[in-house]
């Protein structure tokens, strides 16, 4: 039976939050800002209440930044905000003799499921994005012979899930503005042997999902949307990771919701979900929660060669409370976002650009683009200088190309991507978790601008 997804609204925040970082003063270099794109920004889909600005940010005191790491002047990079909550479920796990898949990751599934707009028949828990991506690889059938188009820019756990699945990835190249899959390219890209589109919608912005579409149904393509950046983003009203046949989403420790490692799947189709979560354990027809339940002993049995990829009770500790949060991080880190779009803007780097109307955007990432013929400085060197300043940054990411495996196994080089190299080579990633104080912004602030 194939059940249409349903739109889920989001609560309209109440709490608005700027972390009062104001106009600094200009440095030594003139305003010449070489943004990669500054467009009207539309809160209209964001739900996001624009009241008086408070200093607060904080809903209760939360855990230094790195506490217990040696690291305690280094500001982490996607050190996730975990509050009392979570440490006391967690506790309730152990305690509770359960430790593994059990009522914890079934009410995790509802929650997320309510979170997306899905009745939860459509979502299945699993211990990582990468699996997500595997299993609904399988699960679309794809393997051997065929062939699925990606993006360079991104994480290889998205390529290597088309390698596993046995299956042949095809990139196709980014709009370097919003360094997402560019649809005329993977339209480009088709050949008889393809059978998905696999767009990831990078930093959280949503990728073009109308055009997508379009080209999937011309084709009869499916699609399956790595939504790992993008939990909360909506693109024309509709939410990330239920447009495709399946969606795969991220719960790493930097991701927006992070339960460690651990990972979801959303699937168009219920008889996915179901084969999705055999798949998940072993080809098993139960778990054990189902086998060793106060009902007595169940008999299972195999019916497929599966993988061990199911969510634990202790994951799925973490995920509740993180995921009832979400919107109050979500919106933490839209303010720390415009705080440094506002005190980056005459600095000679690239900025991302702004939400594109009637969308929604993550806030995943926050990346500068540090193009060394117009600021002397290679990325690299900020990377070293930002490090000095005990700033953790990141690079997201080096063009899939650019990796020897790939290089080696499909004779791919970078120059025939030129849009993912070139951001492969300039881009560089700020801090931008919601547990950043407004201390601490102000020193990734300062030690950006002195690295420059
Ligand atoms: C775009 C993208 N896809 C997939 C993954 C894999 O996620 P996980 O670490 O949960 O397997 C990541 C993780 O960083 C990612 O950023």
């Amino acid at each position: 039976m194939t059940v249409c997804y349903a739109r889920f609204e989001t609560t309209p925040a109440t709490l608005d939050v700027n972390i009062g970082v104001g106009v600094r003063m200009p440095s030594c270099h003139s305003p010449s800002t070489t943004s990669y794109g500054l467009v009207p920004h539309d809160l209209g889909s964001q739900n996001v209440a624009k009241g008086p600005s408070v200093l607060s940010t904080r809903d209760q005191p939360r855990l230094p930044m790195s506490k217990n790491t040696g690291l305690e002047d280094f500001l982490i990079f996607g050190a996730p905000d975990i509050q009392d909550a979570e440490i006391a479920e967690v506790v309730d796990s152990l305690e509770s003799g359960w430790l593994g898949t059990g009522p914890k990751v079934a009410r995790f599934e509802r929650d997320f499921a309510a979170y997306k707009g899905l009745s939860e028949n459509h979502v299945a828990a699993v211990n990582s994005c990468t699996a997500a991506l595997h299993v609904s690889m399988i699960a679309a059938g794809i393997g051997p012979g065929d062939e699925v188009i990606t993006t360079p820019m991104t994480f290889c756990a998205t390529v290597n899930a088309i390698i596993h699945a046995g299956a042949t990835p095809v990139l196709a190249d980014v709009d370097p503005r919003t360094m997402n899959i560019d649809p005329a390219e993977v339209e480009a890209r088709i050949t008889p042997r393809t059978r998905a589109i696999l767009p990831v919608h990078f930093a959280g912005r949503p990728c073009e999902m109308n055009e997508l579409l379009e080209v999937a149904d011309n084709h009869g393509l499916k699609v399956i949307e790595d939504a790992a950046h993008a939990i909360e983003s909506e693109y024309h009203g509709r939410k990330t990771g239920t447009f495709g046949d399946f969606g795969c989403f991220s719960f790493y420790v930097t991701k927006n919701v992070a339960t460690g490692e651990g990972g979801m799947v959303t699937a168009r189709n219920e008889q996915d979900i179901h084969r999705i979560k055999t798949l998940a354990l072993h080809g098993m027809t139960k778990d054990a929660w189902h086998r060793f339940s106060d009902k007595g002993f169940r008999h299972y049995q195999v019916v497929e060669a599966g993988f061990k990829y199911n969510m634990m009770d202790l994951q799925a500790a973490i995920g509740i409370h993180q995921l009832a949060r979400i919107e109050h991080n979500w919106r933490r880190r839209q303010s720390i976002w415009e705080a440094y779009q506002k005190a980056f803007a005459d600095l000679p780097v690239g900025l991302p650009l702004d939400p594109a109307p009637m969308t929604r955007h993550g806030y995943h990432l926050y990346t500068l683009m540090i193009d060394q013929a117009v600021c002397s400085y290679s990325r690299d060197d900020v990377l070293e200088a930002m490090t000095k300043h005990r700033i953790g940054v990141g690079v997201h990411y080096l063009a899939i190309p650019e990796h020897q495996y790939y290089q080696h196994r499909y004779g791919w080089r970078e120059e025939d991507w030129p849009n993912a190299r070139r951001i492969g080579q300039q881009t560089l990633t700020l801090p931008l978790s919601p547990k950043l104080t407004d201390h601490d912004v102000d020193r990734v602030i300062d030690a950006v601008r002195s690295s420059l």
